[in-house]
């Protein structure tokens, strides 16, 4: 078997992410379950992380494990400091070190501004903005401790925080999730502003509406799949490989000159299709 791995080089026959070794947080569900296993297809080695539904997470484990690679399934709440601490440093034991993070775990709790409560805001706010800000550094402690080690990656360490279209897209209806996702553009930037000179590369991902449990009012019946198309120009709701093939590339050394921006996927629903016709 050919064990070298993809660093620095342009041979395609090389899984794009071998030999380095990823964590995904949610990742028994939705874009979190299918970015883990799309990682584990490309090479990496894969902490599956959940909150809720261990059978779930280990499943996706099986899966992964099914390309030879090495994975396990862990239980944190994201926005819980200790069990993020204990998360990564269980990773290190285990795997080594860290080479790719996926902050993807988030949720919705959806009101009008008069009917959220504060704890819905806060629910939101630390498990989408707060917890990607404690995974994130946990993981650059690690990255930062290790350096780059050329032969896995050119890269120090490759944070990807799961955004959405709604960190430009105001949404009515869903303030704190907006607000968080708002905060997650922000923290991005200013992670991958601080951290490029120490060769760790932070981006975003953007997703727009992918089919999963998260936002199964918006498709499940044909008015509101087709009310969903007049926000989509490319004419189709997306599918969680969209986004977790997007996850592959912008984490692998293919995109090494890519720092601090965020790679949309979403089928063109922040290209004010309103104004397609109008305005
Ligand atoms: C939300 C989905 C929504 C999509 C597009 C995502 O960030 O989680 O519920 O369908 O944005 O509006």
């Amino acid at each position: 078997m050919n064990t070298s791995t993809r660093a620095d080089r342009k041979d395609f026959s090389v899984p794009l992410l071998r030999g380095q070794r990823a964590l995904v947080t949610g990742a028994n569900s939705g874009i979190g379950k299918a970015t883990a296993i799309a990682l584990g297809r490309a090479g990496a080695d894969v902490v599956v992380n959940y909150v809720a539904d261990r059978p779930a997470a280990e499943s996706v484990v099986k899966e992964i494990e099914g390309f030879g690679v090495r994975s396990y399934a862990h239980e944190a709440d994201v926005s819980q400091e200790d069990q993020v601490v204990g998360m990564v440093s269980r990773m290190v034991d285990e795997l080594g070190t860290i080479d790719i993070l996926i902050a993807n775990a988030g949720l919705q709790r959806d009101a009008s501004l008069t009917d959220m409560s504060l704890d819905s805001w806060h629910k939101v706010i630390e498990v989408n903005l707060t917890g990607q800000f404690l995974c994130a550094r946990e993981a650059v402690k690690e990255f930062l401790r290790r350096g780059v080690v050329p032969e896995v990656s050119r890269s120090a360490g490759k944070i990807i925080c799961m955004s959405s279209v709604h960190q430009i897209i105001p949404w009515a209806g869903h303030v704190n999730y907006a607000s968080s996702k708002g905060g997650v553009q922000m923290l991005m930037a200013t992670m991958a502003q601080e951290l490029a000179p120490q060769k760790i590369r932070v981006n975003a991902i953007g997703p727009g509406a992918i089919k999963t449990p998260i936002n199964r009012d918006a498709w499940e019946t044909q008015q509101a799949e087709a009310d969903l198309m007049t926000l989509i120009p490319y004419g189709r709701i997306g599918v969680p490989e969209d986004v977790a093939d997007a996850a592959v590339v912008l984490a692998s050394d293919l995109l090494d000159y890519v720092i601090g921006t965020t790679l949309y996927v979403d089928g063109g629903m922040t290209l004010f299709p309103g104004f397609a016709t109008g305005g």
